[in-house]
């Protein structure tokens, strides 16, 4: 049996990793056997365990409960866990996802003691190395021996960096094997769309009306722990809601929500917190975000998985970001690059608001690439 351990920590890992656990559970039980480990990187119910509960992926076999922290301390200490694990469990493979510290913390560790990284979301590039997220991944795809690129343009990243897409066979961290195969968030955005519209009942709960609100969520640390960013966004949140009478539903990451009353002028903190078209809910479970998601007039977002999702889901996505590592929203002009300007959010909202023709081409797959990484794990690791 090829044994595989997959590394999760933060909640979009933790999402991703439910689409691998399903396909290894309908089509490869036999032939992959997968021990699940939690870094405890994020830990609040409604920032974890709660996906294990609703998107069937089996409990962890280890939680490291790291916890919080600075990035080196938090980094180090997941290290130091994993490597035991490894040594422990002695697997074929080690599967990490994406650009979190616990992406780093498993390639490092697998790395270093010959065990083949297998990186998920590999290939893609912010260009900007200020981003803690840019330079976990480039490091992690820099010590992996299968590279899954959601995207070509993910693929075009990597052959920049001298990674070779023909390379042959026999894939090691020297010899690395490199797949454009889809995206696995799509994956789940399709499996578990239907189980949200039967099973969710965020918007009732909310009191919001179908296509009527904005759906948006902050919580990159650019944005959330610079006050002339987080006051920008947040200006521009409170214009939108007033002028147009439209309701924002915020579902904030704990990140945020600690920071907004010491990040945000008195004034304007007090003048959100009584503005009853402006709902600042705690973190939803995924079947309920996709509800959100899929029902919302529009998104305003820093998050990559959202932006992904406001794609999949046909809505128009304003990024808080000054740039992003999914170009394909952006060039196919239904998602709009603002970083924090107050006026160039109120221009994007304004302009999208008018805007019918948005165009949501199919570039993220046909919603099976967890089996193609689970066949192409079998063919060159095993
Ligand atoms: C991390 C990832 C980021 C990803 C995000 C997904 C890194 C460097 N960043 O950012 O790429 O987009 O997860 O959500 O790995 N906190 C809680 N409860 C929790 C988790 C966090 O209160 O369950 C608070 C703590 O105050 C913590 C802060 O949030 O210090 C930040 O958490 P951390 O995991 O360090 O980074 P994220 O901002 O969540
Ligand atoms: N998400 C969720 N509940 C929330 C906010 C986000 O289930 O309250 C999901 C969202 O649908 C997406 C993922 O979490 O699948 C994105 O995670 P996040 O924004 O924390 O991180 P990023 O994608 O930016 O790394």
């Amino acid at each position: 049996m090829f044994k595989i351990i997959t590394v999760v920590g933060a909640r979009p890992q933790i999402i991703k990793a439910a689409a691998l656990s399903r396909a290894i559970k309908n089509h490869y039980s036999g032939k992959i056997n997968e021990i699940i480990v939690h870094t405890g990187q994020h830990y609040d119910e409604n920032m974890s365990q709660v996906f294990f509960d609703e998107l069937g992926i089996p409990s962890p076999d280890i939680n490291l409960s790291v916890g919080s922290g600075s990035h080196g301390k938090q980094t180090a200490t997941m290290i130091e866990g994993i490597e035991k694990v490894i040594l422990d469990e002695k697997p074929n493979a080690i599967v990490v996802y994406g650009d979190t510290n616990s992406t780093l913390a498993a390639g490092v560790a697998a790395s270093k003691i010959h065990i083949p990284v297998v990186h998920i979301e590999a290939g893609l590039r912010s260009y900007n190395k200020k981003m803690p997220e840019e330079v976990n991944r480039i490091m992690c795809d820099h010590v992996s021996s299968l590279l899954f690129s959601p995207t070509k343009t993910g693929v075009e990243n990597l052959l920049k960096e001298g990674f070779k897409q023909e390379a042959a066979g026999n894939y090691t961290m020297d010899n690395p094997g490199v797949f454009h195969c889809g995206d696995v968030m799509y994956d789940n955005s399709i499996h578990f769309s239907e189980m949200s519209a039967q099973e969710s009942t965020v918007l009732a709960d909310n009191k919001l009306i179908e296509g009527e609100y904005i759906l948006s969520t902050i919580h990159r640390n650019d944005n959330t722990d610079t006050p002339e960013r987080i006051t920008g966004i947040f200006e521009a949140l409170q214009a939108i809601s007033k002028e147009n009478n439209v309701e924002i539903v915020l579902p904030l990451h704990p990140r945020t929500a600690k920071i907004l009353a010491q990040n945000l002028p008195a004034e304007l903190y007090l003048s959100i917190q009584s503005n009853p078209n402006i709902k600042l809910i705690p973190p939803v479970s995924f079947l309920d975000m996709i509800a959100l998601e899929k029902n919302s007039k529009m998104v305003i977002t820093d998050s990559g998985g959202v932006q992904k999702e406001a794609f999949f889901f046909n809505k128009a996505c304003i990024i808080l970001r000054p740039e992003t590592e999914w170009v394909e929203l952006v060039s196919c002009g239904s998602a709009t690059i603002v970083g924090w300007s107050k006026d160039k959010i109120i221009e994007a909202y304004n302009r999208y608001s008018n805007d019918s023709s948005l165009r949501f081409p199919p570039v993220f797959g046909d919603g099976k690439a967890a089996e193609f990484i689970c066949d192409m794990m079998l063919k060159h690791l095993s």
